[in-house]
């Protein structure tokens, strides 16, 4: 099989041809999604705990819904409640969990390498959800979907991912595996949110959305992160959205039939016009949350065929 991972922690581990063969067998969840008799056996049996150590809505549902739709035993962790908030470290948390034997465990957490450090205490396999500023993989393989299916391939685009670059795990994990998978990738934002060692991913920076969005075939918009910056990042919200919310005619730069994205939560009025993201004719918003749920069936299906496959060939430790 092309795809050998253990854990999926990052795009930064995926070749090419495994980012190709997850995409495949999520076109074949797209098509299962879409009926009325949705459910599969392919994680019978196994269990799948979800541990969000951070608030989320879609990607929570969408990993929930995953799991149930392949027949996993799903169980949610309230984070919140949990003893986490009586001080027992992120390690002791997951050793506790360990000993319930999960198959899979989907972690969502605000450090940067929380999830690694994680994946390598535990004996099951580990999906990273989205740890800090670091990556938010599955986000990055719903989003490479969906411009598949909407553009018919997945190399030679423009693409420009436009806002709060230096705070988005979205946006590092997207310029991963846009740049593997051989396309153009600009950023366009102020320059107080772009991150300080761009110049390592080899991309365009602009600061101005009307020369950034020239010709492009994608525009990908990003949550401008308030929760995450501690000083004076923008001038205010209605500058921001003046210079750089995006609307009908910022985006009349892009192609014709360029399409937009957002991966939510929106903040309408402030980094995209509320007209563009519910535009049919332009908007991919909604279909990136249908292939979120197939994105995510994808890689818990493969993961675990790796996990049963490496349980098979070393004796059971009593
Ligand atoms: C993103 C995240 O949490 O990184 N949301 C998501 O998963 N769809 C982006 C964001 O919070 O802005």
């Amino acid at each position: 099989m092309a795809f050998r991972q253990k854990h999926l922690l990052g795009i930064e581990h995926l070749r090419p041809e495994e980012i190709t063969t997850l995409l495949d067998l999520a076109d074949q969840y797209v098509d299962l999604n879409r009926q009325d008799m949705k459910h599969t056996d392919t994680l019978h049996g196994l269990t799948q705990i979800n541990m969000f150590f951070e608030n989320s809505t879609r990607t929570q549902a969408s990993f929930e819904i995953a799991g149930k739709r392949l027949g996993a035993d799903v169980m949610n962790m309230a984070m919140q409640a949990s003893s986490i908030k009586k001080g027992e470290t992120l390690i002791d948390t997951a050793l506790t969990l360990n000993a319930m034997h999960p198959d899979l465990l989907v972690v969502r957490h605000p450090h940067s390498g929380a999830v690694d450090l994680l994946a390598q205490k535990v004996n099951c396999a580990v999906l990273n959800a989205g740890d800090g500023k670091h990556e938010h993989p599955t986000q990055a393989l719903l989003d490479a979907l969906t411009i598949r299916r909407a553009k018919g391939r997945l190399h030679r685009l423009n693409i420009a991912i436009c806002g709060d670059v230096s705070h988005s795990r979205v946006a590092r994990s997207n310029l991963i595996l846009l740049g593997k998978m051989e396309n153009r990738v600009r950023l366009v934002g102020p320059a107080t949110l772009m991150p300080s060692q761009i110049g390592e991913f080899g991309v365009e920076v602009y600061e101005d959305m009307e020369e950034g969005l020239k010709d492009v075939d994608v525009v990908m918009m990003l949550r401008l992160q308030r929760e995450r910056m501690d000083g004076g990042f923008i001038p205010s919200e209605r500058e921001y959205y003046h210079r750089y919310g995006l609307d009908a005619d910022k985006l009349s730069f892009a192609k014709d039939d360029a399409i937009v994205m957002h991966p939510g939560p929106m903040n309408r009025g402030v980094e995209i016009d509320g007209d563009i993201a519910d535009d049919i004719n332009r908007s991919v918003i909604q279909d990136q949350v249908e292939m979120g749920v197939a994105v995510r069936m994808a890689a818990m299906d493969l993961l675990a065929r790796n996990l049963r496959a490496e349980r098979a060939n070393k004796p059971v430790e009593v």
